[in-house]
């Protein structure tokens, strides 16, 4: 089956270009201008943007957390991410502390395979790293494709290391050629600040925000990235928020260390007021309750500069979606608020809306920030995140003028409310390609659970 999507405007990290695309099973053929090819069937792209599927490397499916499961299976979530132009995303397996990488990798694959549709990779969470787990790590690159290992300096009982568990896995990860990322914030701090909050009764979505002020982000990206430098270890801060942490990392570049930075759309758009619109009171708030926190205006600023400085590469999502029923279980105490938000649908969209349509981002850093950096800092470039002969053909036709309203009475992930509820965004995925094949296409979804496939990722450097 071949396709010819004829006269869009080509957007890639680097280029911007009239062309048409040939496509032929699952990969890009040829790309020029006025192609002198026949295609079973063709797409006319005028005056629409066409740009590489977006990758969305943060986002949690299916995943056991905080007493329950985020909402979206690997089925859901995945079609509502090829629904926004996300065709690939990287979710992570979590090991139970006391347990083996292997175990925990065996449970996710009994949940993603066969039901994800779109493609799908994951990062191995080591939440317990002692002898056993680093005999692990080698067999998770070698043979799994698993490249990236997610560490947490917070979440303590559950999902914390410890600074020695982390030396040890950044010197075992260095050596087999991975990656560590890391949810950079200060646990032990947060903890008493949650236990503080508590004893003096002030127990409402507020006070989860009041829990993580900016310097437990700054002071634990700071230590990370010593610690990545000592170890020479490539590291990467998943859903960096505020000023604080991002300078953090600019000190890194002084030594000319190189740490990766991700920030989310919500920390690009809302910000901590939404925490107590309603008063201080107020469980509205629960629906941004995420760690870390929304922050200030100011931070926005910052990461809106730190994209365009090239110091954050990726925008992802975090995307956690809780149904409104399981929020209410912190009804009466912040602390047992499930951590998380929907996005996975909207981030292309809101990114282009507020970033590219408002004059903050070009078009070129929007593909960069959304798609290449991801597939490149993750070992999956050129096969993904670009447009070019031999990548996969996961391509987003997009027209950039087209305005629609966001509401979780039309989103397609599995969560009943939505964080942008009533926003209206300017440019609209019309057409996706995965692998070839029409996924998406005048808002239907055109495959089953089952069409996504898990993309083995290779071994990384730490620079791109
Ligand atoms: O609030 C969040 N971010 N929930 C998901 C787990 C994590 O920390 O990324
Ligand atoms: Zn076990
Ligand atoms: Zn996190
Ligand atoms: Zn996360």
């Amino acid at each position: 089956m071949s396709i010819k999507i004829k006269n869009g405007r080509i957007i890639t990290a680097t280029d911007d270009y009239i062309a048409d695309i040939f496509v032929d099973g699952e990969t890009i053929k040829a790309i020029g201008k006025d192609l002198p090819i026949d295609a079973d069937s063709t797409i006319d792209a005028s005056g629409k943007l066409v740009f590489p599927g977006g990758i969305d490397p943060h986002v949690h499916l299916d995943m056991p957390f905080m007493g329950t499961f985020s909402s979206d299976t690997h089925e859901t979530g995945t079609r509502a991410a090829l629904f926004g132009g996300t065709t690939t995303v990287i979710d992570f397996v979590l090991q139970k502390q006391g347990h083996s990488l292997k175990e925990a990798l065996a449970e996710w694959k009994s949940r993603a395979t066969g039901t994800a549709a779109g493609d799908y990779s994951f990062h191995m969470a080591v939440t317990d790293f002692n002898d056993n787990t680093k005999a692990e790590i080698q067999e998770m690159v070698e043979n799994e494709g698993i490249t990236s290992f997610k560490t947490f300096m917070a979440y303590k009982g559950a999902l914390m290391i410890d600074d020695s568990q982390m030396i040890g896995l950044m010197q075992e990860v260095k050596k087999q050629g991975g990656l560590v990322t890391v949810h950079a914030t200060n646990g032990d701090v947060i903890d008493f600040l949650v236990a503080k909050h508590k004893r003096e009764g002030k127990l409402s979505p507020l006070y989860h925000y009041l829990s993580q002020p900016e310097v437990t982000e700054a002071e634990a990206s700071g230590r990370f990235s010593d610690m990545a430098d000592y170890t020479d270890c490539p590291g990467y801060i998943v859903h960096m928020t505020c000023e604080g942490a991002l300078n953090a990392v600019r000190n890194a570049t002084r030594r000319n260390q190189k740490v990766f930075v991700e920030t989310c759309i919500q920390y690009l758009l809302l910000d901590a007021s939404l925490y107590e619109a309603g008063g201080s009171l107020d469980f509205e708030g629960a629906k941004w309750v995420m760690s870390p926190p929304l922050r200030q205006k100011k931070d926005q600023q910052t990461l809106w500069a730190g994209i365009n400085q090239g110091l954050v590469q990726v925008v992802a999502t975090d995307h956690c979606p809780f149904m409104w029923a399981q929020k209410l279980m912190g009804k009466d105490d912040f602390s047992k608020i499930p951590n998380g938000h929907p996005a996975i649908e909207n981030r292309m969209e809101l990114l282009f809306s507020e970033g590219v349509g408002k004059g903050k981002i070009t078009l070129n850093k929007y593909v960069e920030v959304a798609c290449t950096n991801a597939a490149k800092i993750f070992g999956m470039f050129p096969r993904k995140g670009t447009l070019a002969v031999g990548s996969d053909a996961d391509i987003v036709i997009f027209d950039p003028n087209e305005k629609h309203t966001l509401s979780a009475k039309t989103h397609h992930m599995n969560v009943d409310y939505s964080g942008y509820e009533g926003w209206e965004v300017t440019g609209k995925v019309k057409t996706v390609l995965l692998r070839g094949n029409v996924v998406i296409d005048a808002n239907k979804c055109l495959v089953e659970k089952g069409n996504g496939q898990f993309i083995k990722r290779n071994k990384v450097s730490g620079k791109i």
